[in-house]
């Protein structure tokens, strides 16, 4: 009595190739997905333990300039460059501030860095508005959006006088 097994159906036996290319892409999707995730909890809680000491710590004022100088009803701008301390090291800070007084009084000091991406806006006086050269977004006088990509208006800062002069916090 023989007791040899049947030969396969060379059709059942053959590898579905198609199957296989479509696990594949589902296995390589899975572990693509799996790792940006992973990144992606692993880089918050990161950054959650660390808190904000990859900020910097230390609020600086800038001196805007002398009060007497400022002429009531221009925006003057002020480009400064300084020395900030984060958790661990200094670093460069650098930007643009915008000053201006309606009334020689009340003084209003606005972050020239564009809310969207950073970039440095310019004042255009004749129209009376900021410009932002890399998205033509514009702002108002007061800082406030009037089109373009920018989520919120410029930052307003903290002002103080002393000795005389204007300054702002950065
Ligand atoms: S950086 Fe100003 S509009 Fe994009």
């Amino acid at each position: 009595m023989s007791h040899d097994l049947e030969p396969l159906d060379p059709a059942k036996g053959a590898w579905d190739t198609k199957e296989m290319g479509r696990r594949r892409f589902l296995e390589v999707t899975f572990w693509s997905v799996t790792s940006v995730v992973t990144v992606g909890v692993v880089g918050s809680g990161g950054r959650f333990l660390v808190g904000n000491s990859l900020e910097p710590r230390t609020a600086n004022w800038v001196q805007i300039g002398k009060i007497a100088e400022l002429k009531v009803g221009a925006v003057n701008r002020v480009n400064y460059a300084m020395k900030a301390t984060d958790a661990w090291r200094e670093v460069e800070q650098k930007g643009a501030l915008y000053a201006y007084t309606a009334d020689g009084a009340s003084y209003t000091v606005l972050d020239g860095s564009c809310t969207h991406l950073g970039c440095i806006v310019q004042w255009a006086a004749s129209e009376n508005r900021f410009r932002c050269p890399c998205h033509a977004a514009e702002f108002t006088r007061e800082g406030e959006v009037m089109s373009g990509p920018p989520p919120k208006a410029l930052g307003r800062l903290e002002t103080k006088i002393q000795d005389g002069a204007l300054f702002a916090r950065i």
